[in-house]
């Protein structure tokens, strides 16, 4: 039976992260070149937005290409970025069809300039969805981003739109590429490995970190189902104490 009907509605995290990791180990182990991991990894991307959309999740947050990855082999980087293009261009009708809208965080600007046209399209066809948020990390690094903040509110106060007081953290996020979606409730991250890799450091402040050992090309609902319900079941203290909660 699926764990789907062991989730409570009304205590869906707003935002789900995740870091899709083991698309290269994934691969190899069945000897093949790690791009195939990737392509598999698409169908789990797809399978993922679906369900969150289904279940009533409101951002998920998907990181596909940090800032460290430009370092990469060039033909897996070359692959990447196809796989990403052909994605969205495949996946634009079940977007509109769920109501998502699409939204990207990260350098955009680095990207090749067939992928930003294709992104920018897709965000602007769905600019109206409102059902769910997906955000795809993009030549994303958190301290790139928190750099890039900081370069701009100091830019502010240099040129006497903001004095040193109005610095407080609604301002800092102000700046930051997530600006307009809530803090993570939920970080998940496959592949057994347990690191945060440069991934929203600033927005995982209380999120829920949630590892699992299945590589993400195997990431199937059932393994979202798991991840969702172990959430359910943690207490969200945010530094107070069990009994004021209670
Ligand atoms: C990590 O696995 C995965 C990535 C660096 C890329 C994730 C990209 C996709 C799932 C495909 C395209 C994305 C979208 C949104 C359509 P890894 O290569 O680091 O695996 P390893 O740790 O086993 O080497």
């Amino acid at each position: 039976m699926s764990l789907k009907s062991n989730i409570h509605p009304e205590n869906l995290p707003k935002h789900i992260a995740i870091i899709m990791d083991g698309n290269g180990r994934w691969a190899k182990e069945k000897g093949f070149l790690r791009v195939f991991g990737h392509e598999n990894g698409t169908k789990s991307v797809r399978t993922t937005v679906e369900s969150c959309a289904e279940l009533g999740i409101q951002n998920l947050t998907l990181y596909a290409f940090s800032t460290e990855n430009w370092n990469r082999p060039k033909l897996e980087v070359k692959t990447l970025m196809q796989l990403l293009i052909s994605s969205l261009k495949k996946e634009m009708k079940t977007m509109q069809k769920n109501s998502i809208r699409l939204n990207a965080i990260g350098n955009i600007e680095h990207l090749p300039a067939s992928v930003q046209k294709e992104l920018l399209h897709v965000i602007d066809e769905t600019k109206n969805n409102t059902q769910m948020t997906l955000t795809l990390a993009l030549s994303y690094g958190s301290r790139d981003e928190l750099v890039n903040a900081t370069r701009q509110i100091c830019d502010k106060v240099k040129n006497n739109i903001i004095s040193v007081e109005n610095i407080d953290e609604t301002l800092i996020n102000q700046h930051l590429y997530t600006q307009n979606l809530p803090d993570v409730d939920l970080l998940i991250r496959t592949s057994g490995e347990k690191r945060i890799s440069n991934f929203l450091l600033w927005q995982i402040a209380y999120a829920e970190l949630y590892f699992t050992d299945v590589y993400w090309p195997d990431f199937t609902n059932e393994n979202l189902y798991e991840a969702i319900i172990n959430y359910q079941k943690r207490e969200r203290r945010f530094g107070k104490t069990s009994e004021q909660l209670h």
